[in-house]
Protein backbone atom coordinates (compact mmCIF):
# COMPACT_ATOMS: atom_id res chain seq x y z
CA UNK A 1 0.00 0.00 0.00
CA UNK A 2 2.61 2.43 1.18
CA UNK A 3 4.94 1.43 -1.84
CA UNK A 4 1.91 2.27 -4.25
CA UNK A 5 1.44 5.23 -2.68
CA UNK A 6 4.71 6.22 -3.01
CA UNK A 7 4.75 5.31 -6.63
CA UNK A 8 2.08 7.35 -7.47
CA UNK A 9 3.20 10.38 -5.74
CA UNK A 10 6.33 10.03 -7.34
CA UNK A 11 5.01 9.87 -10.83
CA UNK A 12 2.79 12.85 -10.54
CA UNK A 13 5.68 14.86 -9.38
CA UNK A 14 7.53 13.14 -12.54
CA UNK A 15 4.74 14.42 -15.07
CA UNK A 16 4.41 18.06 -13.24
CA UNK A 17 7.99 18.50 -12.91
CA UNK A 18 10.18 18.45 -16.34
CA UNK A 19 13.76 18.55 -14.17
CA UNK A 20 12.54 16.24 -12.02
CA UNK A 21 11.92 14.16 -14.91
CA UNK A 22 14.77 14.44 -16.84
CA UNK A 23 16.73 13.48 -13.88
CA UNK A 24 14.44 10.23 -13.05
CA UNK A 25 15.61 9.35 -16.42
CA UNK A 26 18.98 10.04 -16.33
CA UNK A 27 19.05 8.03 -12.69
CA UNK A 28 17.34 4.93 -14.99
CA UNK A 29 19.52 5.22 -18.09
CA UNK A 30 22.76 5.01 -15.53
CA UNK A 31 20.80 1.82 -14.03
CA UNK A 32 19.68 -0.04 -16.84
CA UNK A 33 23.22 0.59 -17.87
CA UNK A 34 25.21 -0.49 -15.05
CA UNK A 35 22.66 -4.06 -14.87
CA UNK A 36 23.03 -4.17 -18.13
CA UNK A 37 27.29 -3.68 -18.06
CA UNK A 38 27.45 -6.23 -14.86
CA UNK A 39 24.94 -9.23 -17.19
CA UNK A 40 21.99 -9.00 -14.41
CA UNK A 41 18.92 -8.48 -15.66
CA UNK A 42 15.21 -7.23 -14.84
CA UNK A 43 13.38 -6.88 -17.51
CA UNK A 44 16.64 -6.17 -19.26
CA UNK A 45 15.08 -5.81 -22.70
CA UNK A 46 15.59 -2.66 -25.17
CA UNK A 47 12.13 -1.03 -24.77
CA UNK A 48 13.12 -1.14 -20.95
CA UNK A 49 16.31 0.23 -21.60
CA UNK A 50 15.01 2.99 -23.70
CA UNK A 51 12.22 4.23 -21.30
CA UNK A 52 13.83 7.58 -20.64
CA UNK A 53 13.96 8.09 -24.38
CA UNK A 54 10.05 6.89 -25.33
CA UNK A 55 9.67 9.62 -22.66
CA UNK A 56 9.89 12.18 -24.92
CA UNK A 57 10.43 10.15 -28.28
CA UNK A 58 6.90 8.98 -27.81
CA UNK A 59 5.75 5.00 -27.14
CA UNK A 60 7.75 2.73 -29.29
CA UNK A 61 9.48 6.20 -30.56
CA UNK A 62 7.09 6.64 -33.05
CA UNK A 63 7.04 10.57 -31.79
CA UNK A 64 5.89 13.00 -29.55
CA UNK A 65 2.28 14.54 -29.58
CA UNK A 66 3.07 17.78 -30.89
CA UNK A 67 5.35 17.38 -33.60
CA UNK A 68 8.64 19.06 -31.42
CA UNK A 69 10.04 15.47 -30.55
CA UNK A 70 10.98 13.80 -33.76
CA UNK A 71 9.72 9.69 -34.32
CA UNK A 72 12.65 7.10 -34.27
CA UNK A 73 10.77 4.23 -35.53
CA UNK A 74 12.04 2.59 -38.64
CA UNK A 75 14.80 5.64 -39.07
CA UNK A 76 17.74 3.86 -40.77
CA UNK A 77 19.99 2.40 -38.46
CA UNK A 78 23.04 4.51 -39.76
CA UNK A 79 21.04 7.40 -39.67
CA UNK A 80 19.98 7.55 -36.12
CA UNK A 81 23.70 6.41 -34.95
CA UNK A 82 25.27 9.00 -36.43
CA UNK A 83 22.63 11.90 -34.91
CA UNK A 84 23.26 10.51 -31.26
CA UNK A 85 26.93 11.02 -32.19
CA UNK A 86 26.11 14.44 -33.88
CA UNK A 87 24.31 15.37 -29.59
CA UNK A 88 27.76 14.10 -28.18
CA UNK A 89 29.74 16.12 -30.73
CA UNK A 90 27.85 18.89 -30.27
CA UNK A 91 26.73 19.26 -34.21
CA UNK A 92 23.03 19.24 -32.99
CA UNK A 93 21.78 20.67 -29.78
CA UNK A 94 19.44 19.65 -27.09
CA UNK A 95 20.58 19.71 -23.40
CA UNK A 96 18.09 17.82 -21.59
CA UNK A 97 18.44 14.73 -24.41
CA UNK A 98 22.29 15.18 -24.65
CA UNK A 99 22.65 15.57 -21.20
CA UNK A 100 21.53 11.17 -20.98
CA UNK A 101 23.26 10.68 -24.59
CA UNK A 102 26.94 12.02 -23.71
CA UNK A 103 27.96 9.13 -21.54
CA UNK A 104 26.87 6.00 -23.74
CA UNK A 105 29.38 4.28 -25.56
CA UNK A 106 29.33 3.72 -29.30
CA UNK A 107 28.71 0.07 -28.95
CA UNK A 108 25.72 0.80 -26.72
CA UNK A 109 24.56 3.78 -29.16
CA UNK A 110 24.56 1.53 -32.27
CA UNK A 111 22.17 -1.37 -30.59
CA UNK A 112 19.87 1.76 -29.29
CA UNK A 113 19.84 2.82 -33.10
CA UNK A 114 19.34 -0.38 -34.11
CA UNK A 115 16.54 -1.21 -32.06
CA UNK A 116 14.88 1.60 -33.33
CA UNK A 117 15.24 1.17 -36.98
CA UNK A 118 13.68 -2.30 -36.63
CA UNK A 119 10.90 -0.94 -34.96
CA UNK A 120 8.35 -1.28 -37.86
CA UNK A 121 4.99 1.11 -37.02
CA UNK A 122 2.65 2.19 -39.63
CA UNK A 123 2.37 5.94 -39.72
CA UNK A 124 -0.42 8.28 -39.29
CA UNK A 125 -1.70 10.53 -42.13
CA UNK A 126 -0.04 14.20 -42.66
CA UNK A 127 -1.22 16.52 -40.25
CA UNK A 128 -1.12 19.49 -42.64
CA UNK A 129 -3.70 19.18 -44.92
CA UNK A 130 -2.37 20.44 -48.49
CA UNK A 131 -5.64 23.19 -48.62
CA UNK A 132 -4.11 25.19 -46.05
CA UNK A 133 -0.90 25.55 -48.45
CA UNK A 134 -1.21 27.64 -51.68
CA UNK A 135 -1.43 25.75 -55.11
CA UNK A 136 1.96 27.60 -56.20
CA UNK A 137 3.57 27.09 -52.76
CA UNK A 138 3.12 23.54 -53.05
CA UNK A 139 3.88 23.53 -56.73
CA UNK A 140 7.55 25.40 -56.00
CA UNK A 141 7.81 22.58 -52.83
CA UNK A 142 6.62 19.66 -55.58
CA UNK A 143 9.65 20.60 -57.70
CA UNK A 144 12.22 21.16 -55.54
CA UNK A 145 11.56 17.77 -54.19
CA UNK A 146 11.23 16.09 -57.33
CA UNK A 147 12.99 17.38 -59.52
CA UNK A 148 15.41 20.28 -58.00
CA UNK A 149 16.76 23.41 -59.88
CA UNK A 150 19.21 22.88 -62.67
CA UNK A 151 20.17 26.35 -63.23
CA UNK A 152 21.15 26.82 -59.24
CA UNK A 153 23.01 23.80 -59.34
CA UNK A 154 20.64 22.12 -56.90
CA UNK A 155 19.92 18.38 -57.02
CA UNK A 156 16.24 17.51 -56.75
CA UNK A 157 15.60 16.08 -52.76
CA UNK A 158 14.90 12.45 -54.16
CA UNK A 159 18.41 12.04 -55.52
CA UNK A 160 19.95 11.59 -51.85
CA UNK A 161 16.15 10.66 -50.33
CA UNK A 162 15.44 8.04 -52.02
CA UNK A 163 12.94 7.82 -55.13
CA UNK A 164 10.04 7.37 -52.52
CA UNK A 165 11.79 10.08 -50.42
CA UNK A 166 11.56 7.17 -47.94
CA UNK A 167 15.40 7.72 -47.33
CA UNK A 168 17.97 5.15 -48.42
CA UNK A 169 19.71 2.83 -46.13
CA UNK A 170 22.36 2.78 -44.22
CA UNK A 171 22.31 6.61 -43.60
CA UNK A 172 19.76 8.92 -45.60
CA UNK A 173 16.61 9.65 -43.55
CA UNK A 174 13.19 9.87 -45.02
CA UNK A 175 11.59 13.05 -45.53
CA UNK A 176 8.11 11.63 -45.35
CA UNK A 177 6.10 11.42 -42.47
CA UNK A 178 7.65 14.29 -40.60
CA UNK A 179 5.74 17.44 -39.08
CA UNK A 180 6.08 21.01 -40.93
CA UNK A 181 7.49 22.37 -37.80
CA UNK A 182 10.01 19.88 -37.61
CA UNK A 183 11.11 19.97 -41.16
CA UNK A 184 11.62 24.11 -40.78
CA UNK A 185 13.17 23.58 -37.52
CA UNK A 186 15.73 21.44 -39.25
CA UNK A 187 16.24 22.81 -42.38
CA UNK A 188 16.84 26.51 -40.09
CA UNK A 189 18.86 24.91 -38.23
CA UNK A 190 20.90 24.08 -41.01
CA UNK A 191 20.96 27.53 -42.49
CA UNK A 192 22.10 28.92 -38.95
CA UNK A 193 24.55 26.59 -38.63
CA UNK A 194 22.77 25.00 -35.19
CA UNK A 195 22.75 21.58 -37.25
CA UNK A 196 25.76 20.19 -38.94
CA UNK A 197 26.51 16.59 -40.42
CA UNK A 198 29.72 14.90 -40.71
CA UNK A 199 32.24 17.00 -43.90
CA UNK A 200 31.44 17.71 -46.52
CA UNK A 201 27.88 18.57 -45.28
CA UNK A 202 25.75 18.13 -48.25
CA UNK A 203 22.64 19.70 -45.98
CA UNK A 204 24.66 22.69 -45.91
CA UNK A 205 25.16 23.30 -49.03
CA UNK A 206 21.46 22.73 -50.02
CA UNK A 207 20.10 25.16 -47.63
CA UNK A 208 22.66 27.53 -49.14
CA UNK A 209 21.33 27.50 -52.53
CA UNK A 210 17.49 27.78 -51.18
CA UNK A 211 15.85 31.38 -50.05
CA UNK A 212 13.29 31.37 -47.73
CA UNK A 213 9.87 30.89 -49.51
CA UNK A 214 12.03 27.75 -51.21
CA UNK A 215 12.47 26.08 -47.63
CA UNK A 216 9.03 27.05 -46.69
CA UNK A 217 7.65 25.59 -50.10
CA UNK A 218 9.42 22.41 -50.30
CA UNK A 219 8.68 21.57 -46.23
CA UNK A 220 5.43 22.57 -46.48
CA UNK A 221 5.10 19.99 -49.62
CA UNK A 222 6.73 16.95 -47.77
CA UNK A 223 4.58 17.61 -45.16
CA UNK A 224 1.34 17.09 -46.63
CA UNK A 225 2.43 14.02 -48.15
CA UNK A 226 1.02 10.30 -47.73
CA UNK A 227 3.48 7.81 -46.60
CA UNK A 228 3.60 5.74 -49.64
CA UNK A 229 2.85 1.49 -48.72
CA UNK A 230 5.88 0.92 -48.35
CA UNK A 231 7.37 3.44 -45.87
CA UNK A 232 10.88 1.42 -45.90
CA UNK A 233 13.90 3.09 -46.72
CA UNK A 234 15.14 2.28 -50.41
CA UNK A 235 18.10 0.05 -49.57
CA UNK A 236 20.69 1.65 -52.46
CA UNK A 237 20.27 4.38 -54.87
CA UNK A 238 20.67 3.86 -58.44
CA UNK A 239 22.32 6.80 -59.46
CA UNK A 240 24.94 7.56 -57.99
CA UNK A 241 25.76 11.75 -56.98
CA UNK A 242 27.42 13.58 -59.44
CA UNK A 243 30.95 15.84 -58.17
CA UNK A 244 30.85 17.67 -56.48
CA UNK A 245 28.31 16.78 -54.57
CA UNK A 246 29.31 14.41 -51.29
CA UNK A 247 27.86 13.47 -47.92
CA UNK A 248 30.40 12.94 -45.57
CA UNK A 249 27.60 11.02 -43.25
CA UNK A 250 26.48 8.85 -46.23
CA UNK A 251 29.29 8.09 -48.59
CA UNK A 252 27.51 5.44 -50.18
CA UNK A 253 25.61 8.23 -52.43
CA UNK A 254 28.17 9.11 -54.36
CA UNK A 255 29.11 5.44 -54.78
CA UNK A 256 27.65 3.34 -58.17
CA UNK A 257 26.03 -0.05 -56.03
CA UNK A 258 25.84 -3.32 -57.93
C1 LIG B 1 13.87 15.56 -22.95
C2 LIG B 1 13.34 14.99 -24.20
C3 LIG B 1 14.24 13.99 -24.92
C4 LIG B 1 14.80 12.84 -24.41
C5 LIG B 1 14.73 12.31 -22.99
C6 LIG B 1 15.46 12.20 -25.52
N1 LIG B 1 15.31 12.95 -26.67
FE1 LIG B 1 16.02 12.48 -28.50
N2 LIG B 1 15.39 14.29 -29.22
C7 LIG B 1 14.64 15.21 -28.51
C8 LIG B 1 14.39 16.36 -29.36
C9 LIG B 1 13.60 17.61 -28.98
C10 LIG B 1 15.04 16.09 -30.60
C11 LIG B 1 15.10 17.03 -31.81
C12 LIG B 1 16.18 18.04 -31.55
C13 LIG B 1 16.42 18.92 -32.74
O1 LIG B 1 15.61 19.81 -32.97
O2 LIG B 1 17.39 18.71 -33.45
C14 LIG B 1 15.63 14.79 -30.48
C15 LIG B 1 16.30 14.14 -31.51
C16 LIG B 1 16.73 12.82 -31.47
C17 LIG B 1 17.30 12.08 -32.58
C18 LIG B 1 17.44 12.59 -34.00
C19 LIG B 1 16.18 12.17 -34.76
C20 LIG B 1 16.20 12.52 -36.22
O3 LIG B 1 15.31 12.07 -36.94
O4 LIG B 1 17.09 13.25 -36.67
C21 LIG B 1 17.60 10.83 -32.13
C22 LIG B 1 18.20 9.68 -32.92
C23 LIG B 1 17.23 10.79 -30.72
N3 LIG B 1 16.70 12.00 -30.36
C24 LIG B 1 17.39 9.67 -29.91
C25 LIG B 1 17.17 9.67 -28.52
C26 LIG B 1 17.54 8.57 -27.65
C27 LIG B 1 18.15 7.25 -28.11
C28 LIG B 1 17.21 8.95 -26.39
C29 LIG B 1 17.42 8.18 -25.09
C30 LIG B 1 18.80 7.83 -24.78
C31 LIG B 1 16.62 10.30 -26.48
N4 LIG B 1 16.62 10.69 -27.79
C32 LIG B 1 16.14 11.01 -25.42
C33 LIG B 1 14.19 15.05 -27.22
C34 LIG B 1 14.57 14.04 -26.34
C1 LIG C 1 23.27 15.62 -51.91
C2 LIG C 1 22.37 14.78 -51.14
C3 LIG C 1 21.17 15.44 -50.49
C4 LIG C 1 20.25 16.27 -51.11
C5 LIG C 1 20.21 16.75 -52.53
C6 LIG C 1 19.27 16.59 -50.09
N1 LIG C 1 19.60 15.98 -48.90
FE1 LIG C 1 18.65 16.19 -47.11
N2 LIG C 1 19.98 14.99 -46.20
C7 LIG C 1 21.04 14.37 -46.83
C8 LIG C 1 21.77 13.58 -45.87
C9 LIG C 1 23.01 12.73 -46.15
C10 LIG C 1 21.12 13.76 -44.63
C11 LIG C 1 21.54 13.18 -43.27
C12 LIG C 1 22.46 14.16 -42.61
C13 LIG C 1 23.00 13.69 -41.29
O1 LIG C 1 23.59 12.61 -41.25
O2 LIG C 1 22.81 14.41 -40.32
C14 LIG C 1 20.00 14.65 -44.87
C15 LIG C 1 19.12 15.06 -43.89
C16 LIG C 1 18.01 15.87 -44.13
C17 LIG C 1 17.03 16.25 -43.13
C18 LIG C 1 16.99 15.83 -41.67
C19 LIG C 1 15.88 14.80 -41.47
C20 LIG C 1 15.59 14.49 -40.03
O3 LIG C 1 14.89 13.50 -39.79
O4 LIG C 1 16.02 15.21 -39.13
C21 LIG C 1 16.12 17.04 -43.77
C22 LIG C 1 14.89 17.69 -43.15
C23 LIG C 1 16.51 17.13 -45.15
N3 LIG C 1 17.66 16.41 -45.35
C24 LIG C 1 15.78 17.82 -46.11
C25 LIG C 1 16.14 17.90 -47.47
C26 LIG C 1 15.37 18.62 -48.46
C27 LIG C 1 14.07 19.36 -48.19
C28 LIG C 1 16.05 18.49 -49.63
C29 LIG C 1 15.70 19.07 -50.99
C30 LIG C 1 15.51 20.51 -51.03
C31 LIG C 1 17.23 17.70 -49.36
N4 LIG C 1 17.26 17.35 -48.03
C32 LIG C 1 18.18 17.40 -50.30
C33 LIG C 1 21.38 14.46 -48.18
C34 LIG C 1 20.74 15.26 -49.09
Amino acid sequence: MFFDAFLTHISTLFIRWGKLAWFFSLFSVLCWQTAWGQGKSFKDDMAERTRACTACHGEQGRAGPDGYYPRLAGKPAGYLFNQLKNFQEGKRHYNLMSRLVDPLSDKYLQEIAQYFADLKLPYPPPTMPPQRASAKVLKLGKQLALEGDLERGLPACMACHGPLLTGVQPYVPGLLGLPLDYLNAQLGAWQTHQRKAREPDCMKEVVAKLQSEDLVAVATWLSTQNMPKDSAPASKVSTPLKAPWQCGSAPVLSKLQP
